[in-house]
């Protein structure tokens, strides 16, 4: 089972703690999902003033990423931002670093799915941005909520072999 359990999802964080009243060591492990799909790498024109990476570019980064993510998995392509939650810039890249973006879905509503996003440094693994929150709205044709009928994380190779 746990076999199984670490095949089928990450562990990325470990925290150690101990209590002295109990003389015992804990550790905690935080399991999630979080797939890192996309790759950028940081070149001259996507930098700020300070020669950092500029922050509104990679909010346009995680927005379309959160925007791809939400298409495929609501399969329907009219799919809009509707609330992004504070955004925490842990810190900074540069020029020629490459990063990778994470979303996991956290919640699946009526009309709605709500996703986390990590963005990290690729070699170093450590974190340049978190926001815990991210809500994508899927509509109809006219441009309205509209239920879309998910509950949980699909893959795409799940339904092209159910389609066989
Ligand atoms: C997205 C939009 C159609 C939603 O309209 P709305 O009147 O807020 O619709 P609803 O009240 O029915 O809410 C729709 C869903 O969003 C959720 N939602 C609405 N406001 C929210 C907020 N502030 N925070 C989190 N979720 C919210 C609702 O809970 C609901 O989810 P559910 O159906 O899973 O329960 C409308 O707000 C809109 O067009 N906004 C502009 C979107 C846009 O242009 N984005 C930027 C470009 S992609």
């Amino acid at each position: 089972m746990i076999e199984k359990m670490n095949n089928s999802l990450k562990i990325n964080k470990y925290y150690s703690f101990e209590n002295p009243s109990f003389n015992a060591k804990f550790v905690l492990q935080i399991i999630n999902n979080m797939n890192y799909h996309t790759r950028k790498w940081v070149k001259p024109e996507d930098l700020n003033p300070n020669h950092s990476l500029f922050g509104g570019r990679l909010l346009q980064w995680i927005d379309e990423e959160a925007a791809l993510y939400a298409i495929i998995q609501l399969e329907n392509t009219k799919v809009v931002t509707k609330f992004i939650s504070e955004i925490n810039f842990v810190s900074s890249a540069k020029q020629g670093d490459i990063i990778e973006i994470g979303i996991e879905a956290t919640h699946f509503g009526s009309s709605s799915i709500t996703l986390r996003c990590d963005v990290r440094n690729k070699m170093t693994h450590q974190t340049i941005i978190t926001v815990e929150k991210i809500v994508m709205v899927n509509l109809d044709s006219e441009g309205n909520p509209a239920p879309h009928g998910k509950t949980k994380i699909e893959f795409v190779k799940d339904r092209l072999n159910s389609t066989l």
